[in-house]
């Protein structure tokens, strides 16, 4: 899951905290004995001691580990790479029936930094508790679903399940930093076109409940940058539209289409991912003096920046409108500039999201499969950040967000993040069955 903000500003600390990690980080737990040497839990653990985090994330470990193991489970493999450096592992297991459309499941190799020191064990040690808590980077945000994915291949061929469905796992660099060189050019490419996907699965979120989260779409995100121009004048004079009067306007009505859009979610009638966010950011004005800003002076210049946020079910077209009229007047002497960080609508310009209803026949297998599994589903989300899900949703394809993990507190690129073996081993299962439902599952034609 990505949040470009915390990144940056992360990075020299991280590279240097990880540097400081590298003598710690081959301690392993006393519970990790010669025993678990070859189990679902002990390859967990060795894919989360591999070092994928940015600033300088090991992708060629990452890609090898996973290449082994999918061979060993005997499944094809193939290396792409659209990018010098950022090479993509494609994994398949061919159905009997390989024109029909493809399963897809994804997972990002890449993860966010670490700050070693405010970690209970290293963050790159995969220690494992005596009470099952696997500590590790990545163990949450999205090394879980990587595993479990093959380990639940893995049970089904041993069962000699055989798919219908051909289906292909894509192991993905750089989603943390946007996906742009990662999932953007995969789903652009003529490889992927020819994987003919009719669904896909990607990452979710973990649940405190007992209750599995699923999540229908993201949120794309917009940088805001509001630039004011004014008369400049003496700090004493009281006159109209100056720079600063004039970017103070704006922000005054921004926050007030903040406050509404908030008091929506504090009347309980909306979740935090279901309106738009406009949070501000930066604000930048002022003529620079050596002891800080010049007092006795109006400058003629001001920006300020905002995160904004825009669920699907928003029309980006309502909000580029209101700030041409009301955020960025050019009658307030106003520009703007807005960075859109991703797509916001599909190819045929719907909006980003996956049916959860009757009008989408992969969700009723989805559901089956999860209470077949001895599951019980939350009401479908939207998440309030952004996956690689948005680059497949663009091409029409639909996609399920989804980490198997109940009783767990959410800890996606905090200190700490660790997942309890017990829950990774469950949510093998439910990809057994989840898997076995989706590949076996032949659309009625006759509907259509
Ligand atoms: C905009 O700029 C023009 C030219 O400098 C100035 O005459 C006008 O008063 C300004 N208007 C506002 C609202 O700032
Ligand atoms: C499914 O949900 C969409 C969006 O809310 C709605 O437009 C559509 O009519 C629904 N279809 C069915 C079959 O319920
Ligand atoms: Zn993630």
């Amino acid at each position: 899951m990505a949040n470009f903000h915390l990144h940056y500003r992360l990075f020299p600390v991280a590279a240097f905290l990880l540097l400081l990690s590298f003598p710690l980080s081959f301690s392993h737990s006393q519970s990790d004995n010669e025993a678990d040497q070859d189990s679902p839990v002990s390859r967990f653990q060795r894919y989360l001691r591999i070092k994928t985090a940015h600033p300088d994330p090991d992708y060629a470990s990452a890609v090898a580990f996973l290449k082994s193991q999918a061979l060993e489970i005997g499944l094809n493999a193939r290396i792409l790479e659209f990018v010098p450096g950022k090479p993509l592992l494609l994994v398949t297991w061919y159905g009997s029936n390989p024109s029909s459309p493809s399963i897809l499941l994804n997972s990002h190799m890449d993860s966010v930094p670490a700050e070693s020191s405010k970690w209970l064990h290293p963050p790159f040690s995969a220690v494992r508790t005596s009470d099952g808590r696997i500590f590790a980077r990545g163990s949450q945000d999205d090394k879980c679903i990587a595993i479990q994915y093959l380990e639940a291949i893995r049970n089904l061929r041993s069962q000699n399940f055989v798919p219908a469905r051909t289906i292909h796992i894509s192991y993905v660099p750089d989603e943390e930093i946007g996906g742009f060189d990662g999932a953007a050019k995969f789903v652009q490419s003529k490889e992927f076109k020819e994987l003919n996907v009719g669904f896909m699965m990607d990452e979710g979120q973990a649940s405190p409940g007992d209750e599995f989260r699923v999540f229908y779409a993201d949120r794309s995100p917009w940088g805001l940058i509001i630039k004011a121009k004014g008369t400049p004048g003496h700090g004493s004079r009281m006159y109209d539209n100056s720079a600063m009067e004039n970017l103070m306007k704006s922000i005054e009505i921004m926050s007030r289409f903040r406050e509404s859009q908030f008091e929506i979610v504090k009347a309980g009638e909306a979740a935090n991912s279901e309106v738009i966010s406009v949070n501000p950011v930066f604000v930048n004005a002022g003529i620079p003096s050596p002891t800080g800003f010049v007092m006795n002076m109006q400058p003629s210049e001001a920006e300020a920046g905002f995160d904004i946020r825009i669920p699907p079910t928003a029309d980006p077209d309502a909000i580029r409108r209101r700030i041409v009229e009301e955020w960025a007047p050019a009658r307030r002497n106003m520009t703007f500039q807005i960075i859109e960080k991703g797509p916001i609508r599909d190819y045929l310009g719907g909006p980003l999201m996956t049916m959860t209803n009757d009008s989408n026949p992969w969700w009723s297998v989805f559901k089956t499969a999860i209470s077949e599994a001895g599951g019980k589903l939350s009401r479908p989300e939207i998440l309030a950040t952004t996956t690689d899900a948005r680059f497949m949703r663009q091409m029409k394809i639909p996609v399920l967000g989804f980490s198997p993990m109940t009783n767990t507190p959410i800890l996606l690129h905090d200190h700490n993040e660790f997942l309890r073996d017990s829950v990774f081993l469950r949510g093998i299962k439910v990809y057994e069955s989840l898997i076995s439902a989706l590949s076996s599952f032949q659309e009625d034609v006759s509907s259509q």
